[in-house]
C-alpha cells in the first residue's frame, strides 16, 4: 500500500516515523509546502522517496493509495476533500474538521467514493486505554460511574483552533470509545481566552445517561499532565499517560450501599481494597492508528476512528463551542 504524508510540522515527523517502519505500507513521499521542513525531511528518509511542496503533485499520482494529513486544521479539510475525489483513502489528524458541516462533507464523500476516512483519534489505540476498555467489557470496573480527564501543558497555543478542538478532541474520543459510543443528554462548556484569539483554557461536562465526564484542557497550565479517572461501582483505574512506567493503576475500591432493617433506611460504606498496577505492553498508540488504517483498506471496513466515531465526537465539539460562544 503506497501512502504518502502531508506536512512535516511539529507532528509530521512522528507520522512519517510511523509510516515508515510499517510493513505493510510503502511509505513513497513528503510535501510541506515549507522548503525548510523539507530539508529536514531529506535529512531522515534520503532518496527512498519523493519531496514536494506542492500537494496536488501527489494527488495527480494514481499509484498512490492514501494520504496522511498532518497540516493545521484549517487547511486539512481541503486537502482530505482533493484525495477523496480523487480515489485516495485518507488518514486525517484530529480533529477531522473544524466544524461540524465540514466533517459530515467529508463523511459523506468518503462513503460516496466507499473510501476509508480515519482520523486520528490516537488515545483510543493506546494500549492503557485499551486494558481499560477490556476491563469495563468483562464487568470488572462494574457500571461506569463517570470519567475525569485533565489534558494541560505550557502551549503550544494553536492559532486556527482552541484548546478544545486541539485536546479534548482525544478525551470525548475516549469516553465514547470505553463507553460504545453513546449519545450525550446535556453539556457544559466554559472557556478563556487568555491570549490570543482562541480559548487556551476550556472546562467540558458532559451528562450521559448512566454516568458523567469532566474534561479539562489547557494551553497555560506550568506542567504536564496526561491523567484519565475512570471510575466504576466495583473498581477504579487511574491512567497517568505522563508517567514513564506504571501508567496505569487499578483501586479496588468504592462505596458499598446496605439496607438496614429499618424500612427504606441504609448504611453507606466506604470500600478498601487492593491496589495494584497491571503490566501492559509497550506498544505505540499512533503505530497501532496507522495499522487499523491498512487493515480497514484492506478489509473494507470502517475505522473506529471513522466516520461513526468522528461524527459523534464532532457533535459534542459543536454543541460545546456554542455555548462557548453563546451562539
Ligand atoms: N494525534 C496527536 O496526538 C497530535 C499531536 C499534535 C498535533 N496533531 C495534529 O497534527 C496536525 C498538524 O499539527 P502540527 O502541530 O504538526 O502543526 P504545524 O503547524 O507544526 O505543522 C504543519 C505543517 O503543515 C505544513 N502545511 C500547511 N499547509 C500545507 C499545505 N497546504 N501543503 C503542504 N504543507 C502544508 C506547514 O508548512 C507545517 O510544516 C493538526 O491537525 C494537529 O491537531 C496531532
Amino acid at each position: 500500500m503506497k501512502i504518502a504524508l502531508i506536512g512535516y510540522g511539529y507532528w509530521g515527523p512522528n507520522l512519517a516515523k510511523n509510516l515508515y517502519i510499517n510493513k505493510n505500507i510503502e511509505f513513497v513521499g513528503i510535501c510541506d509546502q515549507n522548503l525548510t521542513k523539507l530539508k529536514k525531511a531529506k535529512e531522515v528518509y534520503g532518496e527512498n522517496i519523493f519531496y514536494t511542496t506542492d500537494y496536488k503533485e501527489i494527488m495527480k499520482d494514481n499509484s498512490i493509495d492514501a494520504v496522511a494529513i498532518a497540516v493545521p486544521t484549517e487547511y486539512s479539510y481541503a486537502i482530505a476533500m482533493d484525495a477523496l475525489e480523487v480515489c485516495k483513502h485518507v488518514f486525517i489528524e484530529k480533529p477531522i474538521a473544524s466544524t461540524m458541516y465540514r466533517a459530515q462533507k467529508l463523511v459523506d464523500k468518503a462513503r460516496e467514493k466507499r473510501l476509508i476516512i480515519h482520523c486520528d483519534h490516537i488515545m483510543i489505540y493506546h494500549p492503557v486505554i485499551r486494558y481499560i476498555k477490556n476491563m469495563i467489557d468483562r464487568g470488572e470496573l462494574g457500571n461506569l460511574l463517570y470519567i475525569d480527564i485533565t489534558r494541560t501543558n505550557l502551549g503550544p497555543i494553536r492559532k486556527d483552533i482552541n484548546a478544545m478542538l486541539d485536546l479534548a478532541v482525544h478525551d470525548i474520543a475516549v469516553i465514547n470509545y470505553l463507553a460504545g459510543n453513546p449519545d450525550f443528554r446535556e453539556l457544559s462548556a466554559m472557556g478563556e481566552v487568555c491570549y490570543g484569539k482562541q480559548e487556551t483554557l476550556t472546562f467540558l461536562n458532559i451528562k450521559y445517561d448512566y454516568f458523567i465526564a469532566n474534561i479539562k484542557s489547557s494551553w497555560i497550565s506550568p506542567i504536564k499532565e496526561r491523567r484519565t479517572v475512570v471510575a466504576g461501582t466495583k473498581k477504579m483505574a487511574i491512567f497517568d499517560d505522563v508517567a514513564i512506567d506504571n501508567k496505569l493503576t487499578i483501586y479496588d475500591k468504592g462505596i458499598d450501599v446496605k439496607s438496614t432493617d429499618e424500612y427504606g433506611e441504609y448504611e453507606v460504606h466506604t470500600r478498601l481494597g487492593d491496589i495494584y498496577i497491571p503490566h501492559i505492553s509497550n506498544e505505540d498508540a499512533l503505530q497501532n492508528s496507522v495499522t487499523h488504517f491498512c487493515e480497514c483498506i484492506s478489509n473494507h471496513k470502517e475505522s473506529l476512528s471513522g466516520p461513526e466515531q468522528s461524527l459523534k465526537v464532532m457533535k459534542v465539539l459543536e454543541q460545546a463551542m456554542k455555548q462557548l460562544h453563546n451562539d
